[in-house]
C-alpha cells in the first residue's frame, strides 16, 4: 500500500497543500474580485449585517487555510531537504520554489497580522453601533488598510502561483557558474517595496481589479525574466 508507506509523506502533505490553498485562495479572491465591490455600493444597513453575520464566517476559513497552506508548503521544503541535503535550496527547483515560498509567506503573514487583526475590529465596530454603541475611532483607517493587504495578496499570488508550479514543471536551467546573490537582491528590493507599501502605502494601480491582475501578470514575468537573466 504505497500510500500508507513512508514514501508518500511528502503527498499527503501535497494533498493538504492544494486543498487548504484553494480554500484560502478562494476566499482572497471571493473579496477581492466580489465582496469589494459590493460592499462599495452596498448600504450602510447592508454593510453591517455583511460584517456581523457574513465575515465572521469567511474569515474564519480564509485564515486557517493560510495557516495549513502555510504549514504543508514549508512542511514540503523540510521534507524535501531532509531528504536531499540543504544544497537542494541553491539549486532551480530551490530557487523557483522559494521565490513562491517567500510570496506565500508575506501573503500569510499580511492575513494574520494585518488583514485578520483589522477585519476582527471592523467586525466588532458592526456589532457594537448595531446596538446604538459608539463606533469604535479610527475604524475608517483599519478597513483601508486591510484592503491594502488584500489587494497587495491578490497581487503576489499570481506570480506566487507562476512559481509553485514552475518548480517541477518549467524547465528552467540556472547556470552553476552565476551566484544567486544578484537575483535573490533584485528580488528583495521589488518583493521588499510592495510588502513596505501594504504595511504603510496606498492601493495606487491595485484600486481597480483589472489592474491588479496586469500588476501581478508583469510582476511575475519580471521576477521570472530576473531569474533567468541573472541566474541562468
Ligand atoms: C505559504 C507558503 C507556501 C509554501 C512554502 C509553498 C511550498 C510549496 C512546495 C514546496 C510545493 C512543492 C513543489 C514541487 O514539488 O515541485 C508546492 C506546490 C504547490 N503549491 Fe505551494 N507553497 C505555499 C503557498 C501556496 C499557496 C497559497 C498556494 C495556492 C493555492 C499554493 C499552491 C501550490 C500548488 C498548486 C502546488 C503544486 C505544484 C506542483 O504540483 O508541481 N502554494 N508549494
Amino acid at each position: 500500500m504505497t500510500l500508507f508507506s513512508g514514501a508518500a509523506a511528502e503527498f499527503w502533505m501535497r494533498w493538504v497543500h492544494y486543498i487548504f490553498g484553494i480554500l484560502w485562495i478562494g476566499h482572497l479572491y471571493y473579496f477581492n474580485f466580489s465582496q469589494m465591490a459590493f460592499m462599495g455600493e452596498a448600504d450602510a444597513a447592508t454593510k453591517s449585517v455583511v460584517l456581523q453575520k457574513l465575515s465572521p464566517r469567511t474569515m474564519f476559513w480564509f485564515r486557517w487555510g493560510a495557516m495549513f497552506t502555510f504549514l504543508s508548503g514549508w512542511g514540503m521544503i523540510g521534507h524535501k531537504m531532509g531528504a536531499a541535503g540543504s544544497t537542494i535550496a541553491t539549486s532551480a527547483w530551490g530557487t523557483i520554489i522559494l521565490s513562491g515560498g517567500i510570496l506565500g509567506t508575506l501573503m500569510f503573514l499580511n492575513v494574520w497580522l494585518l488583514i485578520w487583526p483589522n477585519n476582527k475590529i471592523m467586525i466588532e465596530n458592526a456589532i457594537k453601533t448595531a446596538k446604538g454603541e459608539a463606533a469604535i475611532p479610527g475604524v475608517a483607517d483599519l478597513a483601508a488598510r486591510a484592503s491594502v493587504a488584500s489587494r497587495t495578496n491578490t497581487l503576489f499570488s499570481i506570480p506566487m502561483l507562476f512559481f509553485m508550479g514552475a518548480a517541477s514543471h518549467l524547465p528552467l536551467v540556472l547556470s552553476p557558474e552565476k551566484s544567486l546573490v544578484p537575483y535573490w537582491c533584485t528580488y528583495a528590493i521589488i518583493v521588499g517595496l510592495l510588502q513596505l507599501n501594504a504595511m504603510k502605502g496606498k492601493m495606487g494601480p491595485m484600486q481597480k481589479l483589472g489592474g491588479v491582475i496586469h500588476f501581478g501578470v508583469l510582476l511575475s514575468l519580471a521576477l521570472y525574466f530576473a531569474m533567468e537573466f541573472l541566474a541562468g
